[in-house]
């Protein structure tokens, strides 16, 4: 068989595939199935007891799940599996909130959510900071065992700009006792940074700065890094140019600036990248992927010198860094 008669069979199971992935998860959600597993471990009948569903079919649905890594099975018993921790908050619907949009999207170019909006943004991200910074830990681990930071770095005050969670800086401070670190967010978004903090015993160290990080005084020559974290995606090149003065007035001279995101360099996650795009769209007015290049370029206007890249070779898989410094 020639490679041209294979690849559009392969590509048609492999779309069946997601399509009954998508529609399993779905019905599971719906049927109360999920719920029930996460009530604790059971058979497949006591599954089918809890939520009013018939025990063969139950069975079944259990064991696909268990084949997509959402349900885990014990013997004759389903218990949540790991990737269920994720499935929390606004990602228990893995994006149907904006996906449910799209066809409105394609006749009216309008997202259905505004993150630019203050108390929108405030609303969303109170909710997704958590589980969006237990998404991006392997990430920051990486991120920080690259910049040697408690090694060759030592000591640093950092700003982490659009905190969230605070998951960068405060995975640094984790590994660096000597470093200070500052988490700017909206006011409704700071106490998960606050608890990101507790967790990892660095709270003592954390400052708190609340505000529209486009407007709030960054003071002058007083970090020795800044991070924008998942925050470029939501602004257009004159936001972004903007964002990286600020930040290059606040760096001490030879400080960094690091910039972590979705960056379209990946060939081998182009369909997650391209997603990724989309989903964008649905949920912001100004949000773009940029390339690293692209990226790069905006950080020289801004008077950022020597930038590096480095893909995060951790899933999604499409994430990478830019450090570059302030000369
Ligand atoms: C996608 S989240 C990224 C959070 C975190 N840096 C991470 O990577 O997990 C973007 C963050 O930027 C914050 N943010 C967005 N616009 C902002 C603004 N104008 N002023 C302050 N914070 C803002 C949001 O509240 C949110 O916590």
């Amino acid at each position: 068989m020639t490679r041209e008669q294979v690849d559009p069979l392969a590509g048609y199971f492999q779309l069946m595939t997601w399509n009954g992935i998508s529609r399993l998860y779905r019905t599971a959600c719906e049927s109360g199935i999920l719920d029930a597993v996460a009530e604790g471990p059971g058979s497949a009948a006591v599954i089918a007891e809890r939520c009013g569903t018939l025990p063969g079919p139950t069975s079944l649905v259990l064991e696909a799940l268990c084949e997509a890594g959402v349900v885990r099975r014990d013997e004759e018993s389903y218990g949540p599996g790991p990737v269920m921790a994720l499935l929390q908050g606004n990602y228990h619907d893995l994006g149907d909130s904006y996906w449910d949009h799209l066809t409105n999207f394609l006749q009216t170019g309008e997202p259905v959510i505004r993150l630019q909006n203050p108390h929108e943004a405030q609303a969303f991200y109170r909710k997704q900071a958590g589980e969006l910074g237990a998404m991006m830990r392997p990430s920051a681990a990486l991120v920080t065992r690259e910049l040697s930071i408690g090694a060759e770095r030592k000591g640093l005050s950092i700003l982490d700009v659009g905190a969230g969670s605070g998951v960068w800086s405060l995975t640094m401070a984790a590994v660096d006792p000597s470093s200070r670190v500052t988490c700017l967010d909206w006011p409704a978004v700071l106490p998960v940074a606050e608890q990101f903090a507790e967790q990892a015993g660095v709270w003592e160290r954390l400052e708190l700065l609340p505000g529209d990080y486009h407007e709030i005084d960054l003071g002058e020559s007083q970090y020795d890094l800044v991070i924008l974290g998942n925050t470029t995606h939501l602004e257009d090149p004159d936001g972004n140019r903007s964002l990286f003065r600020r930040a290059h007035r606040a760096l001490q001279s030879g400080g960094g600036i690091l910039v972590i995101d979705v960056f379209s360099h990946n060939r081998a996650a182009a369909l997650t990248g391209a997603l990724y795009a989309l989903g964008l769209a649905l949920r912001t007015t100004l949000g773009a992927v940029y390339s690293a290049q692209e990226m790069t370029r905006l950080l020289a206007e801004s008077g950022f010198a020597e930038p590096r890249f480095v893909p995060i070779r951790v899933p999604p898989g499409v994430m990478g860094m830019i450090h570059a410094l302030k000369r």
